[in-house]
Order: C-alpha cells, then sequence, then structure tokens
C-alpha cells in the first residue's frame, strides 16, 4: 500500500525532507515528506551528495503541467535517470522513455496500435483463466508467498506471450527485471565499481547486458521466423525507411520487458495488502461487483509503483514559484501528486468506490504517458475481480517487505494465508 499506517501523517519540519534517503522509503512511503513539499514549498529544490541536485515537483497540476510541457522540460536532454550521465553515455543507453518528440513519436508508433483499450481487451478471457489457474495453485498450497506466487506471475505471464518469449524464461526475465529495478535496495545493490563501468547501460547496470542477449536471441528466431508477436514488429519496423539499429531493438526491448512487469506486480501486491487492511473495503467489493473499476484505479493511485521521473529543463522558466534554470533536473513526484489533498479528498482513505480519481500513476498525460496503461489497468482490475469472488479470507503471516527505494515503490515479499470462499 502506499503506506502502513497513513491516516496519520505525522507533521514534519521541511528542513526535514531528504528525498535521497532511501533508508526514509523503507518501511512505507514517508507521506509526510511529500505532504509537507506540497503545502511550504511546492517545487523544492533537493540537494544531492553524489550529484548536482534537482526540482523535485510535488503539487498535481504542477506534475500535470510538467509532463505536458516537453519543451520546457525535456527527456531527451539528460534522460529520466537521476543520475548526471555525459552525453555520449545517454545515447548510448537512452530508450524512448529518453527522447523527445518527434523522434519519440516514432518509436512509439511501432507499439501502440497493441496496446488501445480495444487492442487489449482481446485478452481479457485469457487473463482471466491464466490468473484463475494461478489462483486455484495459491489456494492449494494455502500459504504463499504472494509477491512470487500470484503478483509477480500474471504480469509475466502476459507480457511474455505477447513479446513472444517462451513461458520457460518467464523467470528469468523476473529475475533480471528485479535486479534492473531494485537496485537502490541493499539486496540488489551493485558494487559503485561495476555501477561505474556500466554507465553506457540502462541504469548503470550489467542486467541490462543480459536482458540485451536475451533481447537478441529472440530477434535472431523472430527474423528467422516471424510470429504474431512484439519482437517480431520490432525486426521488421522502420523509421524513415531504415530498420531499426541493434541498439534500437536492444533498449526497445528492454525498456518494453522491465516497463510492464515489475509495476504491476507491484499494483497487484499493494492492492492485496490495502484490502487486508481495510477489510470493510474488501467486503465492500466482494459484494459490489461494479466497483471493480473504481477499485482498480485506487489500487492503482494507492500504489503508485513509479514514484518520480526526471526532466531537465530546456531554459530558465518558472514553477510554483521556484525559478528554474536552464540544464537544471526536475522531477516529478507522481506519487505526491496522487495524495495531493487540493485534488483528492481525504486522499489517505482508501476508497474502492473513489469517484473522481484522476491520478498520476501512469504518468499525468505529454508524449510518455505509459504504454501498457490499458493493459495494466485490465490486469488489475481482473485479478481483484477473481480475488473477491473466490478467497474467502486473506491474512498476513508475516510483515511484508518492502523494496527500500525513493524511485520505486515495490513490495519483495509478502507472506499470506489464504483460504477459498
Ligand atoms: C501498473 C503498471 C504500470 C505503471 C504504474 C506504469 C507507469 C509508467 C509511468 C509512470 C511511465 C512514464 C510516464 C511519464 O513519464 O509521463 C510509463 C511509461 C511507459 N510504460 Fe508503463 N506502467 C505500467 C505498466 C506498463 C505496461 C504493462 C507496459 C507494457 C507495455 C508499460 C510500458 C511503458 C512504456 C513503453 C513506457 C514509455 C512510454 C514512452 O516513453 O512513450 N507500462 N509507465
Amino acid at each position: 500500500m502506499a503506506g502502513r499506517g497513513t491516516d496519520e501523517i505525522p507533521a514534519i519540519a521541511l528542513e526535514d525532507v531528504d528525498l535521497n534517503d532511501h533508508s526514509r522509503f523503507a518501511g512505507r512511503v514517508p507521506h509526510e515528506m511529500f505532504a509537507v513539499l506540497r503545502r511550504e514549498d511546492p517545487v523544492h529544490w533537493q540537494d544531492e551528495p553524489d550529484g548536482r541536485g534537482y526540482w523535485a515537483v510535488t503539487r498535481h497540476p504542477d506534475v500535470i503541467a510538467v509532463a505536458k510541457d516537453w519543451r520546457t522540460f525535456s527527456s531527451e536532454r539528460g534522460g529520466t535517470s537521476l543520475q548526471d550521465l555525459e552525453p555520449e553515455e545517454i545515447e548510448a543507453r537512452k530508450s524512448m522513455i529518453d527522447m523527445d518528440p518527434p523522434p519519440h513519436n516514432k518509436l512509439r508508433a511501432i507499439v501502440n496500435r497493441d496496446f488501445t483499450p480495444r487492442a487489449v481487451a482481446v485478452f481479457e478471457e485469457r487473463i482471466r483463466s491464466t490468473f484463475d489457474g494461478i489462483l486455484d495453485d495459491a489456494l492449494e498450497k494455502g500459504e504463499i508467498d504472494f509477491v512470487a506466487e500470484v503478483a509477480a506471475e500474471l504480469p509475466m505471464r502476459v507480457f511474455a506471450e505477447m513479446l513472444g518469449a517462451p513461458a520457460a524464461d518467464h523467470r528469468y526475465l523476473v529475475e533480471l527485471g528485479d535486479r534492473l529495478l531494485g537496485q537502490d535496495d541493499p539486496e540488489y545493490a551493485i558494487d559503485p565499481e561495476v555501477e561505474a563501468a556500466n554507465r553506457h547501460l540502462p541504469f548503470s547496470n550489467p542486467a541490462a547486458a543480459d536482458m540485451f542477449e536475451y533481447g537478441r536471441k529472440l530477434a535472431d528466431e523472430r527474423r528467422r521466423c516471424p510470429r504474431e508477436d512484439i519482437v517480431t514488429k520490432l525486426v521488421e519496423a522502420e523509421i524513415d525507411g531504415c530498420p531499426l539499429s541493434q541498439r534500437d531493438v536492444d533498449v526497445y526491448f528492454l525498456l518494453l520487458a522491465v516497463a510492464g512487469n515489475e509495476t504491476t506486480r507491484h499494483s497487484i501486491s499493494h492492492g492485496l495488502l490495502a484490502l487486508i487492511e481495510y477489510p470493510d473495503q474488501f467486503e465492500r467489493l466482494r459484494h459490489n461487483a461494479s466497483l471493480a473499476g473504481t477499485a482498480a484505479d485506487e489500487i492503482l493511485r494507492w500504489a503508485t509503483p513509479v514514484h518520480h521521473f526526471r526532466r531537465t529543463a530546456t531554459c530558465d522558466t518558472e514553477l510554483g514559484g521556484s525559478a528554474i534554470k536552464e540544464d537544471d533536473k526536475v522531477t516529478n513526484w507522481f506519487i505526491s501528486g496522487n495524495f495531493d489533498e487540493a485534488i483528492f479528498e481525504d486522499p489517505y482513505r482508501f476508497d474502492v468506490g473513489r469517484e473522481p480519481n484522476p491520478h498520476v500513476t501512469f504518468g499525468p498525460g505529454g508524449p510518455h504517458f505509459c504504454t501498457g496503461a490499458h493493459l495494466a489497468r485490465l490486469e488489475v482490475r481482473i485479478v481483484f475481480e477473481e480475488i473477491v469472488k473466490r478467497v474467502g479470507s486473506f491474512e498476513l503471516t508475516g510483515e511484508p517487505e518492502r523494496l527500500q527505494s525513493n524511485f520505486f515503490n515495490g513490495i519483495k515479499r509478502m507472506p499470506v494465508r489464504l483460504t477459498a470462499a
């Protein structure tokens, strides 16, 4: 969930805010930092011990403004990672998420049509039967790690099928994703020397090279033997009459393979945790099937798996009363926007019937709005429709273990006991 015990957000002083400290994100989302920022310093300068510092944008309307105004807040100039990289490092590792229009749009168009509401609706019954199988196994066991055995399974199985990756490789792809996206956490941390030597790779992480290698094998197979899948689309795509380079295929494959799995997984885990902690909402959903859609959106708001993304100012500008200089790093905090009390009534209340719910979990609009948003929302809806239908009770049998990261709101393990309805 967004934070256990969020009913009571402690008040802290502005001087006590430190967004760099991953340990502040260990027990729960430190909503108190975002609350004081929204109230007192909505576009806040945050120093960095190992970087040149950045602006933190925390109010919902400003988060939207930054995402939409890509000419002023560029993804291309410095990439979307907080690291201060050399131009050649950015060039070597960037995927479309680190690019501005128009080149960005041309790349995005390669897969866009596979993720429209109509295109993903075709998968609904398959997703449901896949999830039913996962739930059968979980119910049979009775005690499980919900993250590994349920939440991680569905997104990977669904997306691997769309990508064209064989079922036997699902776990390997999950493991690579964990290494790439979890590296702020001591469990997945990489040696600083290794990081320094891999700055030309996404996340400066050698696991990216393993993901490239995996993608290349799949791409070679599809060149020889095309199929109806996304890897075939990548190898057959042309932009302005030229095929994608090997580098473009590598980073595209990696972006798709990691973007859709960990995020959806953590949404499902946070959703279950929220329903365990708010049993009245579990019962409400169980007795009102028509709330499935609003519940999915509330779970996505509550979870906000991606806390922030970075942009770089292309000129001197002003936002929320702060003077931003050309080339300054600007971070857009979706987690803060999603709990902005000026937009969401009683934001720390988990409410499966919340409407309206203009959450920015998939990004706040603009060119980089999440490609997989409709697919992810569909998966989350189906998961909880099936859970409230088929599971009578859930209880935690141990403390959920959270990822220690200011970037990613993740749950690593969550032991639960479940019984059939
Ligand atoms: C709950 C699940 C998900 C969450 C929370 C999430 C979140 C996000 C966010 C915050 C962004 C950046 C938006 C911005 O900067 O404005 C993004 C972009 C992206 N997401 Fe997702 N995502 C999820 C699921 C997926 C899935 C299932 C896919 C599968 C295709 C996917 C693929 C992408 C891609 C390719 C981008 C880059 C888009 C671009 O640069 O144009 N995501 N996502």
